[in-house]
């Protein structure tokens, strides 16, 4: 099994780096070797590799900047997508394409279905719809994957940002109403390779981990979790307080409410969401094992 990655140097993509079985042969693909905005060097790459698979991890995914830069989000998340399903159907590979919670306008009470109505906020929101459409319009049988609130040990995310500002600080204010799922990239890696085992999965599916928590909710769990293992310096203390999205403006709007449905994963793969919290703690500990091996090497 060939698999093409895209957006080499993202969370995602280096998970399924670390991750992919030894029955993959997996090549990941950074920016310079394959600009997913440009038509010709996107069918060069797909036609030299020969993937089965193709996995668009490549976004922009700057959610305040592309307020203030829509057409590089579009060029990226809009037509960079097309440009994958073209080669992807110009060589027969099948397509799972990478979507976001963002596509939703967060006025539900209940978990969104990947059938419920799209309805973006802001400019990465719809140009990653726009994406879907372009997808779905050119490859029916393309998976898109919707995912949401996404960290990981590796790049930039909420988790390594928060545990940055609790080490420096001894006041934080955390929005409380917004609800969604923090999702690890170890469980978005086990979903897509479900996924590729699954030869007849197609359209659209949510993963997430399970349960539901807000921004308050999730940096409140990184500080515990944090302070019990030691990654904290010690008998640092800090105060999070719950604030409200409108204390705290940003140039993106986010949905209020934006937690997905899994259970069409669950139906076509088997695979059991585990509760976000056990599997927060999970890559805390690869965190600090990851500090003492630097450590150690330095
Ligand atoms: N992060 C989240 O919270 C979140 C939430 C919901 C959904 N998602 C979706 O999940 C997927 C993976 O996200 P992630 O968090 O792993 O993203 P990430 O860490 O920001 O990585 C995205 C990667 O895409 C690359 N890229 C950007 N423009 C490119 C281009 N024109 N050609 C090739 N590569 C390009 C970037 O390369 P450079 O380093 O060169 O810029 C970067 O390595 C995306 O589809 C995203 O929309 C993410």
């Amino acid at each position: 099994m060939r698999v093409l990655v895209t957006g080499k140097q993202g969370q995602l993509a280096k998970q399924l780096q670390l991750d992919a079985s030894s029955a993959i042969t997996l090549q990941a693909l950074d920016r310079a070797q394959c600009d997913i905005r440009d038509a010709t060097d996107v069918l060069a790459a797909v036609t030299d590799f020969s993937p089965d698979v193709v996995i668009n991890a490549a976004a922009y995914t700057a959610v305040d900047q592309a307020e203030s830069d829509a057409e590089q989000a579009y060029a990226i998340n809009a037509l960079g997508a097309e440009n994958i399903a073209r080669a992807c159907l110009a060589t027969n590979a099948r397509l799972i394409h990478v979507s976001t919670d963002f596509v939703f306008n967060g006025q539900h009470a209940q978990p969104y279905q990947p059938s419920d109505a799209i309805d973006p906020l802001g400019v990465y929101g719809d140009s990653k719809a726009d994406g879907e459409h372009r997808v779905q319009a050119l490859m029916p049988a393309a998976i898109i994957l919707r995912t949401a609130w996404v960290y990981s040990c590796h790049g930039s995310n909420f988790m390594k940002t928060m545990l940055r500002l609790m080490a420096e600080r001894d006041d934080l204010g955390v929005v409380a109403d917004q609800i969604g799922t923090p999702t690890s990239t170890p469980t978005l890696a086990r979903a897509i390779f479900a996924l590729i085992d699954n030869t007849q999965a197609q359209g659209i599916y949510h993963c997430t981990d399970a349960g539901q928590g807000s921004w308050y909710d999730f940096a409140a769990a990184i500080y515990q979790q944090a302070q019990a293992l030691g990654l904290l310096p010690a008998n640092k203390s800090v105060t999070i307080r719950p604030i409200t999205t409108t204390e705290y403006p940003l140039p993106a709007q986010r949905p209020a409410y934006s937690v997905l449905d899994h259970s069409r994963l669950h139906a076509d793969t088997g695979l059991m969401m585990r509760d976000w919290r056990a599997v927060l703690a999970e890559e805390l500990d690869k965190l600090l094992a990851e500090m003492a091996q630097t450590l150690k090497d330095s």
